[in-house]
């Protein structure tokens, strides 16, 4: 079953990270940096970059470190994002810059950014392929950087195509994603054909991965551990969003920064009913299929068929 897959595999994710990030002085400085991590999540990442190191036929073993420096590039983003979302939930607990303040958020973040790059180097692989994957992933931070300040300024734009979120999603998310699939390849050294291959399974998942979060963000409900709503309040244009004005729709609390529960239902409704939320669940469906076709090219094994399955999870998931 995919959920004992993967279990299986975030367990030897989870000891490594205990065993890279231990507590450390200031003190408060590293609880706050390990409280996320802490806190859980789904490790979908490392564990597609086990997944795809055994796809391609290689020794997990030598990449952990790498599977280990997404998690916590991953962690590092989601403490910054909270503080740019003014979120004050995530994995059930309070958010880093809640449960702390946010220089020490700021810090937590920055700790983690620099450690990932130290644990990259871990891997057991020649040196030369290390530089090319620390390449790649300070290029992908570059990205998420991009990314998350174009989905900021975007609050104050009031025409944003769907190309433009596209564009947007990729570069804060679904980069990330193509990296946890493709520097296991990179670090083996592989063609360059492979590399692209699973870059692009990554990269049209991480697409599809994101759509799905801006549903979830609107009917995930408490299973999520996010703040409900939260991009609706805080003027996000999603596709959701971008689909509801096209028909017409107007969303009152869009914007506002805070609602009453009531008035978060309502718009909820209105976006279910409009249709807006099918239309962004069937793009994800478009991308997840486009991302797939990349995954026959590869040699059909256990580890394959257990990348396709976890891509079909990653638009099916309800937190
Ligand atoms: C949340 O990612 C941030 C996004 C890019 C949407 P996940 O949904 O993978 O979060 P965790 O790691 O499971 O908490
Ligand atoms: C997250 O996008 C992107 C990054 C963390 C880089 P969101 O802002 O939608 O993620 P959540 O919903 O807070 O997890
Ligand atoms: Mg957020
Ligand atoms: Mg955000
Ligand atoms: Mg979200």
């Amino acid at each position: 079953m995919l959920k004992d897959e993967i279990a299986k595999r975030s367990t030897i994710i989870e000891d490594e990270i205990n065993r890279y990030l231990k507590p450390n002085e200031p003190g408060e400085l590293y609880k706050a940096a390990r409280h996320l991590i802490s806190a859980g999540g789904k490790r979908l990442r490392p564990v597609l970059s086990l997944l795809s190191a055994e796809a391609i036929g290689e020794d997990v073993n030598r990449i952990l470190p790498a599977a280990v420096a997404i998690e916590i590039i991953h962690n590092f983003t989601l403490i910054h994002d909270d503080i740019m979302d003014k979120d004050a939930l995530r994995r059930g607990v309070p958010t880093v810059h809640v449960r702390w303040d946010e220089p020490t958020a700021i810090l937590a973040g920055d700790t983690l950014f620099a450690k990932a790059f130290e644990i990259l180097t871990e891997c057991n692989v020649d040196a030369e392929n290390v530089v090319r994957a620390s390449r790649v992933l300070a290029d992908v931070c570059v990205k998420i950087c991009e990314g998350q300040y174009l989905d900021m300024s975007f609050e104050r734009k009031s025409e944003i195509s769907e190309k433009e979120y596209i564009d947007m999603i990729q570069k804060k998310t679904a980069v990330l994603i193509a990296a946890s699939c493709s520097l296991p390849a990179i670090l083996f050294g592989k063609d360059e054909k492979i590399v692209k291959t699973l870059w692009n399974f990554g990269l049209l998942s991480g697409t599809a991965f994101q759509i799905h979060d801006d549903v979830l963000d609107i009917i995930g409900g408490d299973k999520i551990g996010k703040d409900w709503c939260s991009d609706i309040l805080e003027g996000k244009k999603t596709l959701i969003i971008i689909n509801a004005k096209k028909r017409g729709v107007e969303i009152e609390i869009f914007g506002k920064g805070s609602a009453e529960e009531r008035e978060k239902k309502n718009a909820v409704e209105k976006l279910i009913s409009c249709g807006a939320i099918d239309y962004a669940k069937s793009m994800a469906y478009d991308y997840l299929k486009e991302a797939k076709s990349n995954l026959y090219t590869l040699e059909k094994t256990q580890a394959r068929d257990l990348l396709e399955e976890i891509a079909d999870y990653l638009i099916s998931r309800d937190y």
